[in-house]
């Protein structure tokens, strides 16, 4: 059989074969602890569905613009102009079918074959497969956990070529936790500026999911006259508001990029969920949510320091304390080729020891491999205390501590 050529350039996901089995245990009746989701664990607020079932009610039930319906597009513009200080005007914004489909979209509407990527690792699985299949090459740049894994300036420095075409930031990000302060992209965007022909992706998804007084901001409110004829801004309403099934994100950016991204949309989804419209409108524009966010927040950031205490109290395991998202990002070099559990195997990387930690201790985490730091695992905290507490105390016993 005959299939797109398309498709050899892009890599099998290492984490689906991990979340695939540790279903397959449950369904086998076995109690995995997991921490693989990468979603909210939390239910979306009652306001939010209440919009789409009056809206499906109304009858909004036919095609809409591409684009987004107008008061869609315009309670966005409100947002990132209110939440944000980018003013963008809601002609320059594309409502798409999730975060991950408008990263996509924008990469497809302005990434050509030759083009280079900048893309700082530890980096979320998609963007280098997002990029190869429009035709680039992921220039990929080391962050080092020393440093919670941000890049410096000359680090991005040495990495421009004359074929670099986008830089990629995610802050606060998946997978690191870790969150740039809004003076390190300032730092950043310096060794940027003077390269007009750079656009910047900023995936901007975890962006209320701050934890410790941790600030950041919008790249292109780092100046947004200079920045914003340049600047892909993508965001969603999956990680906020607990919304990731319904697949709603959104980009601003100039005029001519939001053309481009329509055109290709209107050939591919057309416009998203049409009475889903009303849910970004009230998601985004209903006050009395803002507190339901902020006590997912809380929640998040007290499951995170639980689960980075406990990570770091484990020898052979050293974690960057999370500032933002909901992952934590342990490095397991100490534990690699050591023996471990009952059946004393030797992990000689980050996918055996995951898939040992499964299939003996119970417990689900995620290898670095596809995030670019084969010597990491991811965990999601997007789950309950009782649950990080007793995938904590198997991970450490598996780890020959209190064994
Ligand atoms: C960094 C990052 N960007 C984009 C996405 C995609 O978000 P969505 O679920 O809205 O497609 C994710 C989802 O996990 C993510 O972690």
């Amino acid at each position: 059989m005959q299939l797109s050529q398309r498709l050899e350039v892009i890599a099998e996901s290492i984490t689906l074969a991990v979340t695939a089995r540790a279903k397959q245990l449950r369904r086998q009746g076995v109690d995995v602890v997991s921490f693989g989701a990468g979603e909210p664990d939390f239910d979306t607020p009652a306001a939010i569905k209440q919009a789409a079932i009056t809206a499906l009610h109304a009858g909004k039930t036919k095609y809409e613009p591409t684009v987004g319906t107008p008061e869609a597009r315009q309670a966005i513009a409100a947002k990132l102009a209110r939440h944000n200080r980018l003013p963008y005007p809601p002609e320059q914004i594309i409502v798409s079918v999730g975060g991950k489909h408008s990263l996509y979209v924008a990469m497809m509407a302005v990434l050509n074959p030759g083009d280079d990527v900048i893309l700082p690792a530890p980096y979320w699985v998609s963007y280098p497969e997002m990029i190869k299949l429009a035709g680039a090459k992921p220039v990929i740049v080391r962050g080092d956990p020393a440093r919670d894994f941000k890049i410096t300036p000359p680090q991005l420095a040495a990495a421009l070529t004359p074929r670099t075409r986008m830089f990629i930031i995610n802050s606060p990000s998946n997978p690191g936790g870790h969150t740039y302060h809004p003076r390190e992209l300032a730092a950043l965007a310096q060794v940027l500026a003077p390269h007009g022909e750079i656009w910047v992706c900023s995936d901007e998804i975890y962006e209320r999911l701050l934890f410790g007084g941790q600030e950041t901001c919008s790249w292109a409110a780092l100046d947004f006259a200079r920045w914003k004829d340049r600047t892909i801004t993508c965001n969603c309403l999956s990680k906020t508001y607990a919304m990731t099934g319904w697949r709603i994100g959104y980009t601003a950016g100039p005029a001519p990029l939001i053309a481009a991204m329509n055109k290709l949309q209107s050939q591919m989804t057309s416009n998203i969920t049409s009475f889903c419209m009303p849910a970004i409108v009230e998601a985004l524009e209903n006050p009395a949510l803002e507190q339901e966010v902020e006590t997912m927040r809380s929640a998040f950031e007290q499951r995170g320091e639980l689960m980075w205490r406990r990570l770091n109290a484990i020898p052979g395991i050293s974690c960057v304390r999370p500032t933002g998202a909901f992952y934590t990002f342990p490095g397991i070099a100490g534990l690699l080729g050591r023996p471990l559990g009952k059946a004393q195997v030797k992990a000689k990387d980050a996918v055996e020891f995951c898939r040992v930690l499964l299939e003996e201790a119970h417990v689900a985490v995620v290898p670095g491999n596809d995030f670019g730091f084969p010597d990491h695992v991811r965990l999601s905290f997007a789950t309950s205390l009782d649950n990080i507490n007793q995938g904590l105390d198997r991970l450490a016993a598996f780890a020959g501590v209190g064994a």
